[in-house]
Parts: C-alpha cells; sequence; structure tokens
C-alpha cells in the first residue's frame, strides 16, 4: 500500500463556509490529511477565530481566510482572484456554504427563494467555473459539493431548498463527467441531520428530536467529523477514480422504507 495515496500533503484546498459546523470540520480534516486550507464565509470575527483556532492545532500548515459572501456575484470573483495570488492553482474546492428560510411553498416571496438558490446552487457553479483554470493547473485535482438528502427526497425544509440541493447534485454529475478529461474529478455528500448551529434550534425541541431518530436507523444525530470524513475521502488520490458520486451520510435514513 502507498501511503500517499492517504495522504493530501502539498496541496491547496478552498473550503467555503470554513468558519463554522460542517465546513470548518472538512478544513480541519483536510489538514490532518496534510492540505493547506483557504477558508471564505462573510462574518470576519468568526472567520478570523475559526483561522487562529486551526492554526493553533496545525501549526505548520498554510491555513488563511477571506472575507466573503458567495451569494453574492463580485465577492465570488474577489474570492478567486485571491486564491489565484496564491500562485498554487488549486487542488481540492469544497462547495459547503448554504443557508435556507423554511416555509410554505406559497408563502415564499420571489426574492426569498431566488435568494436560496443564488446560495446553494449559483454560487457552487460560478464557483466551480471560475476555479476550473486554478483546478486543471494540476494533474489531479477535485470538487465536493455539499449536498443534502433534501436533494434526493422529501424532507421538511421547504421546497426551494431541496430544488436547490437536488441541481446542485445533478451539477455535481454534469460537471463529473464534462471535467474528467481535464483531470477534475467531481463528487458530492448528502448529509441528514448534523449537528451544528443551523439544526440547534429544531433538534432542541424533544418531539421533533424523537420524530427525526425515528427515521434515522443508526438512531443519532450525525457529527460534522462524519461529513468532513466522507469529503476528505473524495479528495484523497485513493478515490482517483470515483466522480460524478454522491455519498449520504444520514445514518440510513434515505434506505429506510416502512
Ligand atoms: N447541518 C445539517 O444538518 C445539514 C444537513 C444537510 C446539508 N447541510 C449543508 O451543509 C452545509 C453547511 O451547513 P452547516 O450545518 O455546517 O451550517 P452552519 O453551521 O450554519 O455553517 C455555515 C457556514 O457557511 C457560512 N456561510 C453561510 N452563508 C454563506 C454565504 N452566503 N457566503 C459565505 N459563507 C456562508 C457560515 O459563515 P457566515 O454565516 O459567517 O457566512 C458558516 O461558516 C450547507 O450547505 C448545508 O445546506 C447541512
Amino acid at each position: 500500500m502507498d501511503p500517499k495515496r492517504w495522504r493530501l500533503d502539498g496541496q491547496l484546498a478552498l473550503v467555503t463556509g470554513g468558519s463554522a459546523g460542517i465546513g470548518r470540520a472538512i478544513a480541519r480534516e483536510l489538514l490532518g490529511f496534510g492540505a493547506d486550507v483557504l477558508l471564505a464565509a462573510r462574518d470576519a470575527a468568526a472567520l478570523d477565530a475559526a483561522r487562529a483556532e486551526l492554526q493553533e492545532d496545525f501549526p505548520e500548515r498554510e491555513i488563511q481566510a477571506f472575507v466573503a459572501d458567495v451569494a453574492d456575484e463580485e465577492q465570488r470573483r474577489e474570492l478567486l482572484d485571491w486564491v489565484e495570488d496564491f500562485g498554487e492553482g488549486l487542488h481540492v474546492l469544497v462547495n459547503n456554504a448554504g443557508g435556507n428560510l423554511s416555509k410554505a411553498a406559497t408563502d415564499y416571496t420571489e426574492d426569498e427563494w431566488r435568494q436560496i438558490f443564488e446560495v446553494n446552487l449559483f454560487s457552487a457553479f460560478e464557483l466551480s467555473r471560475y476555479a476550473h483554470p486554478l483546478l486543471t493547473r494540476h494533474a489531479a485535482s477535485c470538487i465536493v459539493n455539499v449536498g443534502s438528502v433534501s436533494g434526493l427526497t422529501h424532507v421538511r425544509t421547504g421546497a426551494p431548498y431541496g430544488m436547490s440541493k437536488a441541481a446542485l447534485h445533478q451539477m455535481t454529475r454534469n460537471l463529473a463527467v464534462e471535467w474528467a478529461e481535464d483531470g477534475v474529478r467531481v463528487n458530492a455528500v448528502a448529509p441528514w441531520y448534523i449537528r451544528t448551529r443551523r439544526t440547534s434550534d429544531k433538534l432542541a425541541d424533544p418531539d421533533y428530536l424523537d420524530e427525526v431518530l425515528l427515521r434515522t436507523p443508526l438512531g443519532r444525530i450525525g457529527e460534522p467529523e462524519e461529513v468532513a470524513a466522507a469529503v476528505a475521502f473524495l479528495c484523497l488520490p485513493a478515490a482517483g477514480y470515483v466522480t460524478g458520486e454522491c455519498i449520504a451520510v444520514d445514518g440510513g435514513f434515505l434506505r429506510y422504507g416502512f
């Protein structure tokens, strides 16, 4: 076994939404495998705190952060210009930043549901396209999109979130095929309930939590590190023949019929 197949030494990774939750866990996991990591998020203080915490744990790694709203076209371009200025191209892009506003379908204003698409889908498509020339500077590089089980079946998130994640999964398949000849693998993960700040309010309701657990064969809520592990696997040279795939990180939720 060649241990290099299970390492990311010398690789540069950009993780959007890297200041909290799943994104921060992904950054930590990639650092653990030897990558240098660039983080992006909107809140400068939280981003800097996350960067400092990771730097303390991985003093030998390069960790930099850039304040950007990936739902904003200009800021997306600025983010990728900043990445380009490192002069190393890019080995890994993780499109993790996402957001939601949960309502009945008839209650959304047009601006509200379009914004959900902007942050979950259009950001990932545009960042992937801008990153393409940086990714193709290397013989092998990859994109991992953080999708959701809501893009594969109905869950109670509201329709636009599920629609945007479904499109993100299809984007994964399309780009995987289109960019295979460029050496860029494109994969996704689909988490079910993961313990982060965005789920903490809902999961604090014991009745709701019971309902979620009843529908989860493994009988517990997932941890950000468990999503990060699947993302890291998809980035490794060991996964070099995996592209266009989606790994559910869902405690068996999607496989649970009656
Ligand atoms: N938690 C779950 O149960 C679950 C399940 C399925 C899928 N997911 C997906 O996993 C991803 C991460 O979710 P999470 O639970 O880890 O959320 P989280 O704990 O709220 O963290 C979200 C991260 O993304 C950043 N972010 C949000 N909007 C952004 C924007 N417009 N531009 C740049 N950064 C932005 C946040 O920082 P700022 O707010 O400072 O920008 C933060 O760093 C999302 O795509 C979500 O849809 C989560």
